[in-house]
């Protein structure tokens, strides 16, 4: 049977921690080995990357396969031929799919077509490779901090921008987990329903006297004593053409210092990337010392390997 990664919600609370088990194992180089010696991953892309592209690929080299990457108007997937079909083709030639999608229905499409494993790298619900990337850093960070070891458990993440794909894994993860998250957003620009009634369902934290994901729509109540600040584009890629009134409806939700002092002192900051400069994010934030942004890239690297090892070796053919 093949596994698909098309939402955080494809994963159990143990496979999750197996994934992370395994990531640590591979980036420190207790395990060095190369599980996926002749293997091809074809990455179908819809929209622009740089993260997901690169860590992808040198990802399935460093495993000992390799990676084909099909640009937009390579394929015109739907256009030239059917979703079902390149599916179904890529699914006798290949090991593996990540596809980065506008709708999300075509990841979905094409997890129901292929069979071979298929990975979500971004559609417009959901981007759980980020999300996964994101909770290992933390997990990291956590474990590093100078005489406060401490599970990721006991820390409330705050989201502040847009409850888009990003902020919509990272609740379905936070609910797994079982950590507390705090998302601010403007009226109108919440994560959807049923995303926050499944986190709110999965979270096992349910009985603590604090709601475990909560929505607030002022960012600074949202940010109020968070251990984390997160936040990502204010556009996300598709709707360039709410640009200028999503700029306004947003405005009051730039993480800035004065933002950043609501949170506890030292807060890490997180954002997925890329930044846009001066609107969700200030340059002293984003480069500032709280910031954790490249470790988080860095991880989309180590914590994709071990999904493609996870995925592709159970699923072979
Ligand atoms: N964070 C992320 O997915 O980056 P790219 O859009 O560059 O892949
Ligand atoms: N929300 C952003 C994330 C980019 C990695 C987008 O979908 O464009």
């Amino acid at each position: 049977m093949k596994k698909d990664l098309v939402s955080i919600t494809d994963l159990t609370k143990i496979e999750i921690e197996k994934i992370f088990d395994l990531t640590a194992k591979q980036k420190s180089g207790e395990i060095l080995d190369t599980p996926l010696k002749g293997k091809t991953l074809t990455m179908i892309f819809e929209k622009p990357s740089l993260r997901t592209r690169v860590t992808f690929e040198t990802g399935m080299t460093q495993l000992g396969g390799s990676a084909i990457y099909l640009s937009p108007s390579d394929i015109q997937l739907g256009k030239r031929e059917r979703v079902k079909d390149v599916a179904r083709n890529l699914s006798r030639w290949c090991d593996g799919i990540m596809a980065r999608t506008f709708a999300h229905e075509t990841v979905v499409e094409l997890s129901r077509h292929a069979t071979i494993p298929v990975i979500n790298g971004l559609s417009d619900r959901e981007h759980p490779c980020q999300a996964l990337g994101d909770l290992f850093t933390l997990k990291e960070k956590v474990a590093r901090k100078p005489n406060h070891p401490s599970p990721i458990t006991d820390l409330t993440l705050a989201y502040v921008g847009d409850g888009n794909n990003v902020c919509h894994s990272l609740l379905l993860l936070c609910g797994i987990l079982g950590i507390q998250m705090r998302v601010g957003c403007p009226e109108g620009y919440e994560p959807d329903s049923d995303i926050l009634e499944k986190a709110r369902q999965s979270n096992p934290n349910t009985q603590h006297p604090i709601p475990s994901i909560q929505v607030f729509h002022d960012p600074f109540e949202a940010v109020e004593g968070s251990d984390v600040v997160y936040t990502d584009a204010w556009t996300s890629m598709g709707q360039e053409e709410e640009a200028e009134e999503r700029k306004d409806a947003f405005q009051r939700f730039q993480v800035n210092p004065q933002l950043l002092s609501k949170a506890k002192q030292g807060a890490w900051v997180m954002h997925c990337l890329p930044a846009h400069v001066g609107e969700e994010i200030t340059e002293e934030v984003l480069d500032g010392p709280q910031s954790i942004v490249l470790d988080q890239a860095e991880n989309r690297l180590h914590v994709q390997k071990a999904i493609l090892t996870t995925l592709l070796k159970t699923s072979e053919k």
